[in-house]
């Protein structure tokens, strides 16, 4: 396979070098505040556990992710990176990364279906032995255009639920042909990235794009999983009444026990004013319920793919479209009612032109789990069959250990006595 000719992100920018340094000040800054990282990084350039692989990254390109980036490649591998998410990258951030001569970097914000995969496709004329995925679009494409490749790779890593979601799905049929962990699915990540992180990440762009406070207002949240409970408690938070949408019996009544309101969304649109989605689902919010929504309600989508709000309904509805405001684009109807839709409803915490991104705190802890896993299919890749898989228990504890000794938090151990009682079926009355 040839090298690709599609250029890096550096050679589509008019200024790279005021990009370049904005986007390195953006990394600094986070990486002050990633101590998993920082403790990663010292142990893998001394170390080099990662020489001689080459990892291709399908992630969203801000500075987080960038900092990964770097402890891999530092860990010894080339790494070719690009978007997850068309509107999500970086273009100084993207730029920055390519200072590194271990890494290219082909993620350009703003690109169309073709430039995305474009530039998916010049990640894999690397010949990656490893892949980083968020979404599965990167497996996907391995699998379906580059099937010569498998032999050739170790394994994977997916960053998301709908990314771990379509894995799964792929291994029911049979058609997964090489180990993929599901970094999401860990402890380290889901309770605190899911939560905290698209909680927090998501009310502040939709804060921050609009200039509106939740304070008094109705926000529908659509699924009560991980996400969704973490942007109902944080909406609850700055005083927000909630109502949750649920299609799982166990989820709405968790979320009526929790004291939200729970209504189906047909009942939910009539009186919402701010709409978030968090299911991983398609037609979540539909022509029906845009027909009973009040005027100037805002629609924002959290959930991974652009699909949640039915945006094709919504423009057959509309008489005409405006741009509102940076990141909003107003649907008005035909009776005089606007619908206002973020970030073109892709996930708004990413995609919305001002958007960070979860705070740095959490993805220090996601991707901390992303750089262990990494290791380990360098290290022990033969253990793993073709399919999906936990990530080892210990990996994920090591990096919660990490963390707590950087916050200076010390805890309780199993002594042996309680180890031996917890592992035993023989202790009764
Ligand atoms: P989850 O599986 O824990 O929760 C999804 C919930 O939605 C489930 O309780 C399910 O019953 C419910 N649901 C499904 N269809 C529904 C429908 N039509 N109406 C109402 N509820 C419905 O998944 P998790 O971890 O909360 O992730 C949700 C989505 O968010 C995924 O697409 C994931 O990839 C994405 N994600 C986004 C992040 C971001 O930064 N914005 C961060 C992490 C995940």
């Amino acid at each position: 396979m040839s090298e690709s000719t599609y250029p890096p992100v550096t050679e589509h920018l008019s200024d790279p070098e005021t990009a370049r340094e904005e986007g390195r000040r953006k990394m600094d800054w986070a990486l002050q505040h990633m101590p998993i990282l920082n403790a990663l990084r010292e142990e893998f350039q001394t170390e080099r556990p990662l020489e001689g692989e080459t990892i291709a990254m399908a992630m969203h390109v801000e500075a987080k992710t960038a900092n990964l980036v770097e402890l891999l490649a530092d860990g010894g591998a080339e790494v070719a990176i690009t978007g997850c998410n068309p509107l999500s990258t970086h273009d100084d951030v993207s730029t920055a990364l390519n200072d590194h001569e271990s890494i290219t970097s082909y993620a350009v914000r703003g690109v169309d279906d073709e430039g995305y995969y474009d530039a998916m496709h010049a990640c894999l004329a690397h010949e990656p032995t490893i892949t980083v995925d968020d979404g599965m679009d990167m497996v996907k494409l391995v699998h379906e255009e580059y099937p010569d490749l498998i032999d050739s790779i170790l394994g994977g890593a997916e960053e998301t639920t709908t990314g771990v979601h379509r894995l799964r799905a792929m291994d029911d049929d049979g058609e997964l042909h090489y180990p993929v962990f599901a970094v999401n699915d860990t402890p380290m990540k889901r309770l605190f990235d899911n939560v905290h992180g698209t909680g927090e990440s998501s009310l502040a762009t939709i804060a921050m794009t609009t200039n509106l406070s939740f304070a008094g207002k109705d926000v529908v949240v659509g699924g009560f999983g991980y996400c969704g409970k973490g942007v109902a408690k944080k909406a609850a938070g700055q005083n927000a009444n909630v109502i949750v949408c649920e299609v799982d019996p166990r989820k709405a009544l968790e979320a009526h026990m929790e004291g939200y309101e729970v209504l189906p969304m047909r009942e939910a649109a009539k009186k919402g004013d701010v709409f978030v989605t968090t299911t991983g689902n398609r037609d979540v919010i539909t022509r029906e319920h845009f027909e009973v929504m009040n005027d100037g309600v805002l629609l924002a989508n959290a959930g991974h793919f652009d699909v949640e709000i039915n945006l094709e309904e919504l423009d057959d509805l509309a008489v005409d479209r405006f741009e509102a405001r940076d990141g909003v684009e107003g649907y008005e109807m035909a009776d005089g009612r606007v619908l206002n839709v973020l970030a073109e409803g892709r996930l708004v915490n990413l995609a919305a032109p001002i958007a960070l991104g979860h705070p740095v705190e959490v993805m220090d802890q996601s991707f901390g789990v992303q750089a262990v896993v990494v290791r380990e299919l360098a290290a022990n890749a033969d253990a793993y069959e073709p399919g999906v898989h936990d990530v080892p228990d210990d990996l994920d504890r090591e990096v919660a250990e990490i963390k707590l000794a950087a916050e200076g938090v010390d805890h309780d151990s199993l002594s042996e006595e309680q180890r031996e009682y917890m592992g035993s079926w023989e202790h009764g009355t």
